[in-house]
């Protein structure tokens, strides 16, 4: 049995892709976190499952981290500090998260022998205006001195540790740039996630600005599946790869109609826009498509009724 660890594993993403990996009889499974996020509390599956094991650590702890890599074949580096009022609120606490523990978890990881490495980045890294963006196209961040860009900063620096790491120690890597993906047990923010919070407490969505900001929304369980198709994957000849549904674009105004024709209760209230605006961000997905055999299946519309289902079964957590 091959030995997977999963940094971030108590997360939204962490434990769809866990949860995936326990249908499959070959991975023994190791989440790691330091709980700032809890998505597992709503997975009691995951915790009694004896190929699930469960540490609370920091991912800038170098004992911590070497102890959880021992015999480990894959890492999968979730673990960061994501949602953009923490880029204002804790700009250093991000930087230092995403980028020192990620070069901490590397060079743990180089240090243990692993085989490969899946580093999960962000869509972000292409700026404010990212329309059908493949990743040949430069990577362009908005000014250093605005906080907004601290998340974008640190990610594409950890791009550049990984693939640095990856080609002086020998192991594999596969770079994930997703673009808006959505679900069940997403705690943290997001438009769909806080939407459905809204609506599920029957108080109103919030659309900041004029609504007119383009995003491409993907749902979690087909971001599953080209996280699976990469973990086995051992290539020097494509290393970055945008994941996510074009098929599925909509402005955040169209987004909360949609919600709202879900909810008979649900309403729209407009607030000035208080961040920095990525006015647009759609992914092409023709590299992903052709190497990881990627295709998006679930609809926006399906997406949406699953998770404001989700919301509406746990409350607003
Ligand atoms: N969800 C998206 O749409 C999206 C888009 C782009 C990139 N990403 C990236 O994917 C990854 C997972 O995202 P998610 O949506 O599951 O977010 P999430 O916040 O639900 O998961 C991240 C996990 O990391 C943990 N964590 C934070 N700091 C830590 C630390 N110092 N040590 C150990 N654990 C720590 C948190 O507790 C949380 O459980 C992140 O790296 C994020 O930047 C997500």
């Amino acid at each position: 049995m091959a030995k997977i660890l999963i940094t971030g594993g108590a997360g939204f993403i962490g434990t769809h892709l866990a949860e995936r990996l326990c249908g499959l009889a070959s991975w023994e499974i190791t989440l790691f976190d330091n709980f700032r996020r809890d998505s597992l509390k709503f997975a009691p599956q995951l915790s009694q499952n004896r190929r699930v094991n469960i540490v609370n650590g920091n991912v800038e702890d170098p004992v911590a981290i070497a102890e959880a890599l021992s015999e480990v074949d894959v890492v999968v580096h979730l673990a960061a500090i994501a949602g953009v009022s923490s880029y204002y609120a804790e700009p250093l606490r991000t930087l230092q998260t995403n980028i020192l523990g990620t070069v901490n978890v590397l060079e743990q990881a180089a240090k243990a022998g692993i085989g490969s490495f899946v580093y999960f980045s962000t869509s972000e890294v292409y700026g404010s205006d990212a329309l059908w963006v493949d990743e040949n196209r430069p990577c362009g961040i908005g000014p250093v001195a605005e906080s907004r860009w601290v998340y974008a900063t640190s990610k594409l620096a950890g791009e550049n540790f990984v693939l640095r790491y990856a080609d002086k120690y020998g192991f594999g890597c596969t770079i994930i740039r997703p673009f808006n993906i959505y679900g069940p047990r997403q705690v943290g923010e997001g438009a769909v996630s806080n939407f459905c919070r809204a609506v599920a407490a029957r108080q109103a969505m919030q659309v900041y600005g004029d609504g007119s900001a383009i995003r491409a929304w993907c749902y979690i369980d087909d971001l599953v599946d080209a996280v699976i198709a990469a973990i086995d994957r051992i290539s020097q000849e494509e290393r970055v790869f945008n994941i996510g549904n074009p098929k599925e674009v909509v402005t955040t105004l169209s987004l909360a109609r949609m919600m709202a024709s879900l909810d008979s209760h649900a309403k729209i209230e407009h607030r000035e826009g208080v961040h920095s605006e990525v006015r647009a961000r759609v992914p092409s997905i023709d590299l992903a498509r052709r190497m990881l055999k990627f295709e998006p299946k679930v609809s926006l519309p399906q997406g949406l009724e699953k998770t404001l289902a989700w919301f509406k079964q746990h409350g607003q957590n």
